[in-house]
């Protein structure tokens, strides 16, 4: 694996492989010292042009476990203020050679067109309304530590599909996993053709009982034009999952942040259903297996021909630093 662009890019076995090696990495940060040298000397660029606080601060605890160096890059507070241009932006900071970019940013393809400006192994954080794969890993790996298995588990996917990255990329993953996925919410945010990538598609949450787990989505008021919805209360009416949607027997999940008392009402948020914080977990090992299947054993582009690859851990086996 090259970059990290799309989910669709990752068979099942791909997803199981980073998904076992994440829970590998799940016995380091139990242990005291939360480090391994499997990444020392490679660095890690985060390069945010959009708000973050799981992805960002994950994927920078993930890379320091892996004893890599990291570099933050916020677009605000940069030269892109100055009218710098994402490709200029990228240039710039490849003189400084990163191994790999983790890039989130508004526009829908940008991860792909980077991947080809640059020699790092670029993993998409988040590009507009279109993926976030890690973020689909991640959930996947929350799911099967809850559920034990995914296969045959009825998904329902409920709210804001249309503004959604993290929709797209979960509906192709779950399936992948075996899952069957409907997505439900008020038609104006159910995108036309959606049910091409397999899912159902459902209007009303009348039969959202038949789910085992219940996937919120948060309404993305930033994307959105006046006319998606009449009103959050009317939203929160007719598609709030509250306790009274919500069967005990249900797993209620949610990728944040959430509008609390809009997709998610105070009481389930809090009830030991919601697994939202088991997501928060899950995202700094599964970024850790990301980082790792992209660049242990992978030549960094700052490496000059017959240098000696830096130390890699094997993959069953997270060492401890000396
Ligand atoms: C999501 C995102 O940014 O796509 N958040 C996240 O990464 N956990 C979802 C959202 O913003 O609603």
């Amino acid at each position: 694996m090259n970059h990290l662009l799309s989910i669709e890019d990752l068979d099942r076995e791909a997803i199981e492989r980073i998904i076992a090696q994440a829970a590998r990495f799940a016995e380091v940060s139990d242990r005291e010292i939360k480090k391994v040298p499997t990444l020392r000397g490679r660095m890690v660029l985060n390069l945010f042009y959009e708000a973050s606080t799981r992805t960002r601060s994950s994927f920078e605890l993930a890379a320091k476990r892996l004893s890599a160096d990291v570099v933050n890059f916020a677009a605000s507070g940069s030269s892109v203020e100055k009218g710098e241009s994402l490709k200029d932006t990228v240039l710039t900071l490849s003189a400084h050679k990163p191994d790999a970019i983790v890039l989130r940013t508004p526009w829908a393809g940008a991860a792909a067109l980077v991947s080809q400006w640059c020699g790092a192994a670029i993993v998409n954080a988040g590009d507009g309304k279109h993926e976030h794969p890690t973020q689909a890993l991640l959930d996947v790996y929350t799911l099967k530590d809850r559920l034990g298995s995914i296969e045959g588990a009825s998904v329902w996917i409920v709210g804001d599909v249309a503004h959604s990255r993290v929709a797209r990329s979960n509906i192709i993953a779950f399936q992948r996993m075996g899952a069957r996925v409907t997505v439900a919410g008020p038609p104006t945010l159910i995108p036309r053709g959606i049910e091409t990538l397999g899912c159902e598609v459902r209007f009303t949450l009348d039969e959202l009982d038949s789910a085992d787990v219940v996937y919120a989505l948060r309404m993305q008021r930033e994307r959105m034009g006046d006319t998606q919805v009449p009103s959050l209360r009317e939203y929160s009416a007719l598609y709030q999952i509250n306790a009274r949607r919500l069967s005990p027997r249900q797993l209620l999940m949610h990728p944040g942040p959430v509008n609390r008392g809009v997709e998610l009402s105070g009481e389930v948020i809090d009830s030991p259903q919601a697994v939202i914080t088991a997501q928060v977990e899950a995202g700094v090992v599964v970024r850790m297996a990301v980082l790792y299947e992209l660049l242990a054993g992978r030549r960094g582009p700052s490496s000059a021909p017959g240098q000696r690859e830096p130390s890699t851990v094997a993959a069953d086996e997270p060492r401890q630093l000396a």
